[in-house]
């Protein structure tokens, strides 16, 4: 039997069929005008996504670049930086701290539950030396959106910078740079922003731009100062090293479609599936990960008793031909992950929970064939 190939993953995600067609295009020259002036549409492009007007940097990279790029540029060794982090993703920081010689303080919540961010305030006001506060809007390992709204508006009553992690939320629940006033926002290029993996893009505030000019930690690729030389030198944007060029190409293409389909409606689309899947895990008897203040990028579901994870996973992928993700550190064995975000429609989502429902019966679990299924579609249907 054939099965159509689904990635249902948090990233890498699906890639449209116009932005894939950008790709085979021939190459052309990036110190040209033609280029040059894709590029700066491409940047005002993002400008809109990041919801900012503060100056965007793009690198070939994976998103952990763009993390790298933000401890490099904002701290010195010794600094003092307070990481608040719900899961595999927001300890990351801390590692990358570490390896520069920044003192993290490690503000970790137990996996499944959100960052508070009363204690962000509590942890600011005990150390006034703490220089920024790096955290993780939809930490993709438990499926938790952090209240970055609340968390921006502690971090902007004090002279830290806030420094969020992006990857997974920006295009597909709600960032709002300018508004929320967080001053540096990394995204990557496999996520929702729907084009293969390979860019890692950068928003920096002028409050960040404060602490990158007496920046200590050793950096050359990364640096952002020579980045934004070659952004802003003269009308056309341009970039100190060779870019992805095909892949600025084609994140020219998804741009397009992003605002085809208009910003707030994704947000909207994102919500409708990630409903949908929450209830159809429901209706299967499952219990999620993360019940409170659930990310609408991903659904992390705990594994039921007497049931394989690894058989579910790969019965789902190697039978049904949709891929999904398994738990990540601590959570590794205990859940699986289903990621709607990016190029996802109401039909991934229900083959998806279909497969579900096939692969749990296959291990016995007791379920009647379609209950996920039409609790799925009473949210994106509406009957
Ligand atoms: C929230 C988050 N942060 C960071 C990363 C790391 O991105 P990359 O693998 O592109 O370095 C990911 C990737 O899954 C992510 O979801």
């Amino acid at each position: 039997m054939l099965y159509k190939k689904r990635l249902m993953t948090p990233g890498p995600t699906e890639v449209p069929p116009t932005v894939l067609a950008e790709a085979a295009k021939p190459i052309m020259h990036h110190r040209t005008p033609q280029f040059r002036k894709i590029l700066t549409e491409v940047v005002a492009g993002l400008k809109r996504v990041f919801k900012t007007e503060n100056d965007i940097l793009i690198y070939p990279a994976a998103g952990t670049g763009a993390m790298e790029a933000a401890v490099v540029n904002l701290c010195s060794p010794g600094d003092h930086i307070l990481v608040a982090s719900c899961g595999n993703f927001g300890n990351r920081w801390t590692d990358i701290a570490k390896a520069y010689g920044v003192q993290s303080e490690h503000y970790e919540v137990a996996w499944g539950t959100p960052v508070d961010p009363q204690e962000i305030q509590k942890r600011l006001a005990a150390d006034p030396a703490i220089k920024a506060v790096f955290t993780t809007l939809s930490e993709t390992s438990t499926g938790i959106e952090s209240d970055i709204k609340t968390i921006a508006g502690i971090v902007a009553k004090t002279p830290a910078v806030l420094v969020v992690d992006a990857i997974s939320g920006l295009g597909a629940i709600p960032m709002k740079t300018d508004e929320w006033k967080a001053d540096v926002v990394v995204a990557g290029s496999q996520k929702g922003l729907m084009i293969p993996p390979g860019l890692a893009i950068v928003s920096i505030s002028a409050k960040a731009w404060e602490l990158a000019n007496v920046s200590k930690c050793p950096k050359y690729y990364f640096s952002w100062a020579k980045a934004q030389k070659a952004m802003k030198a003269e009308a056309l944007a341009d970039t100190p090293y060779t870019p992805s060029i095909s892949l600025i190409l084609q994140l020219a293409e998804a741009l397009r479609l992003i605002e085809a389909e208009g910003l707030e409606a994704i947000w909207d689309r994102h919500a409708r599936l990630a409903q949908a899947t929450r209830e159809a895990m429901k209706a299967l008897g499952l219990k999620l990960y993360a019940p409170q203040q659930a990310s609408n990028a991903v659904t992390a579901i705990y594994v039921p008793e007497n049931v394989d994870v690894s058989k579910l996973f790969k019965t789902v992928r190697d039978v049904y031909g949709i891929t999904l993700a398994t738990g990540q550190g601590v959570a590794k064995g205990k859940i699986f992950r289903i990621g709607h975000l990016g190029y996802a429609d109401d039909f991934d989502v229900i083959a998806t929970v279909a497969a579900v429902e096939r692969a749990l019966l296959e291990q016995n679990y007791v379920l009647q064939i379609g209950q996920g299924v039409a609790a799925a579609e009473k949210v994106l249907f509406g009957r």
